[in-house]
């Protein structure tokens, strides 16, 4: 008669399962099955993902230069005008053609081709700049900050910083080009909004 630790012995041994080459193999192709099946079922999601958020990965590319008016129409009498920034708008995933986007001030000095353009959002918190009679100053509205024609701080102002200028062209046939952009307001530096 055999002992009791024979007993369980035998017992360990035949419940333990068989992992023979077969079995390996078996498992592996399993795995892959699985896997290439994960593949196929999550590709056409992921495209799917990444076509619907194109219009916002376009949209971040959106700072470019944008006519606004000719060159001839700013007087050089150092004064900045207002203008308005029309453009073709996509939000998100609709579009809409020549809308007014913004607005920025646009000057030159005495018998000069250049022009200084700033934009008309108060870095404070995004309100609209206005120029205030007789024209010797920007004022905004909202708390009070005050600037000087060029754009610098007037003590004491809530806005952190000047005003933003923004880069500007003039093409061939003598129009101006803004490069618009829009910055974070309420921070001392100037930081383009992605
Ligand atoms: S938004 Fe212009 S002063 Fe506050």
């Amino acid at each position: 008669m055999r002992s009791t630790p024979d007993k369980a012995t035998d017992f360990e041994k035949t419940s333990k399962p068989a992992l023979g080459p077969e079995h390996r193999r078996s498992f592996v192709i399993k795995a892959i099955a699985l896997a290439c099946g994960a593949i196929a079922t999550l590709s056409p999601f992921a495209a799917g993902v990444w076509t619907y958020l194109d219009p916002l990965r376009r949209q971040s590319k959106a700072s470019t230069f944008i006519r606004v008016v000719s060159l001839g129409s700013i007087p050089d009498d150092g004064i900045p005008r207002l203008f308005p920034i029309v453009s073709d708008r996509l939000d998100a995933w609709t579009g809409f053609p020549s809308e007014p986007i913004g607005a920025v001030y646009l000057s030159r000095e005495k018998g000069s081709p250049q022009v200084k353009a700033l934009s008309a959002i108060c870095p404070h918190a995004g309100c609209f700049v206005d120029i205030s009679a007789p024209s010797d100053c920007f004022r905004c509205p909202c708390h009070n900050s005050s600037f000087t024609l060029s754009g610098a701080m007037i003590q004491p102002s809530p806005s952190p910083r000047e005003m933003d200028a923004l880069d500007c062209q003039i093409d061939e046939s003598g129009q101006v080009l803004v490069k618009w952009e829009n910055f974070y307001t309420g921070i001392a530096t100037k930081v383009p909004r992605a």
